[in-house]
């Protein structure tokens, strides 16, 4: 008999404990991944060669729509001061264009985040933009004056 009354009171301390655990854990799904900080993209993380090709890209595919004002200075840095190369990745691979999402190949992506880069007075390096996401995600985008 004892026994049967003592389960429910076990229950009761460890359910929140459970739930406190199970919160824990969501919350640090959200926080970045935690290791070293993210390398600054004004240290050089894309060539020449990728933001030239990339202004091709911008000029057949995004002109229809954006404007090199509309992609660079505070209007740009507002929006991208800050985030991670692979949030705009993300833009590059399933919102744009907006006209046709998803049309661009991974390369043109990257090209075209380089171009962004260099419109915003982020210095090319040595070492070519790759254009995978998980790479991206240890990149932040450093934009100069931008009051951050
Ligand atoms: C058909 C019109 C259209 C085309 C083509 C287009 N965009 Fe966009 N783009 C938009 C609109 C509208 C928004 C803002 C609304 C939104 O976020 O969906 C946007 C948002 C963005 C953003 C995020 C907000 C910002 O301004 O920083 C980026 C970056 C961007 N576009 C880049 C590009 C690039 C690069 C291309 C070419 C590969 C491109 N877009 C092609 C219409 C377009």
């Amino acid at each position: 008999m004892s026994k049967r009354l003592s389960l429910p009171a076990a229950a009761r301390w460890l359910l929140p404990v459970a739930w406190a655990a199970a919160l824990a854990a969501s919350a640090g799904a959200q926080q970045p991944v935690a290791g070293p900080a993210p390398k600054p993209a004004s240290a050089g993380v894309y060539t020449a060669e990728q933001a030239g090709r990339g202004q091709d890209v911008f000029g057949s595919l995004c002109t229809g729509c954006h404007n090199i004002g509309s992609q660079s200075g505070a209007t740009f840095a507002k929006k991208w001061n800050g985030v991670l190369l692979s949030e705009l990745y993300i833009v590059m691979s399933e919102q744009m264009p907006k006209d046709d999402p998803g049309a661009l190949t991974p390369k043109e992506r990257i090209d075209v985040i380089a171009y962004l880069l260099k419109l915003n007075d982020v210095p090319a390096g040595k070492d070519a933009l790759p254009a995978d996401p998980e790479l991206l995600k240890k990149i932040v985008i450093d934009l100069k004056g931008a009051g951050a």
